[in-house]
């Protein structure tokens, strides 16, 4: 079964009202770690202005800011950006990040981004995401950075359906339809790493890594 085609739709009306659910349990704060993928990449760059698609509680987003970027994150859950915006606030960084509610189903924020990323935006939510990731990279200027990592495998806490099939990494940048000739291959690959679970469980896992830059 491929992520985000085939899997069995849960009993839920929207992405909202999906996600709303998922993020009303979450008890925990969030873990105000940056991604592994995202300091690697973005820690080199000069800042400037970036595009998170799908940020949540805001980590990502706020790491950036306080790298001197100036940062528009975007997700379909209202309380997860209510989290996000009380973390910057936190931070002293709210004039530095926003946090915008959009579906990406059927919206879009405006503008051009040195950076545009998306950390696993995957949802058991049919919301065209390849459509998403491809208006993505449209947003990117020239020598601006577009960022995709996806879940490669299945982790053991997942509630992705056990027979899941994961793009590779070259799937993913075939899937975003790049005119060859525009962009430079930063890094495309597979990558393993640690994960932890809700609950502290640990686990190799893999990530799909898309880095590519706009000539
Ligand atoms: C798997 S989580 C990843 C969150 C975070 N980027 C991370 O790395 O942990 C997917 C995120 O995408 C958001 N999302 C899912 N469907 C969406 C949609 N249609 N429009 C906007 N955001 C969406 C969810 O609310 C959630 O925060």
């Amino acid at each position: 079964m491929a992520i985000g085609d085939s899997a069995p739709q849960p009993d839920t009306e929207s992405s909202e009202a999906f996600w709303e659910q998922r993020y009303a349990k979450m008890t925990k704060p969030s873990g105000g770690r940056a991604s592994a993928a995202l300091t690697r990449f973005a820690a080199e760059r000069a800042p400037g202005r970036a595009l998170e698609l799908g940020c949540a509680r805001g980590d990502d987003a706020i790491w950036l800011a306080r790298q001197g970027w100036t940062v528009t994150g975007v997700d379909v859950s209202k309380t997860a950006l209510s989290a996000a915006r009380a973390s910057a606030e936190a931070a002293g960084l709210s004039d530095r990040v926003r946090f915008v509610h959009h579906d990406l189903a059927t919206s879009f924020p405006n503008g051009t981004y040195d950076l545009v990323f998306a950390m696993f935006l995957q949802s058991p939510i049919e919301f065209g995401r390849a459509r998403a990731l491809r208006r993505a990279a449209a947003a990117v200027v020239s020598d601006g950075l577009l960022l995709i990592v996806s879940h490669g495998s299945r982790a053991p806490w997942s509630s992705a359906p056990p027979d899941t099939v994961f793009p590779t990494a070259r799937e993913e940048l075939a899937m975003l339809e790049l005119h060859p000739g525009d962009w430079r291959e930063v890094f495309v690959d597979e990558v393993e790493r640690e994960g932890i679970g809700p609950d502290g469980q640990r686990a190799r896992v893999i990530d799909t890594v898309v880095a590519v830059e706009r000539l």
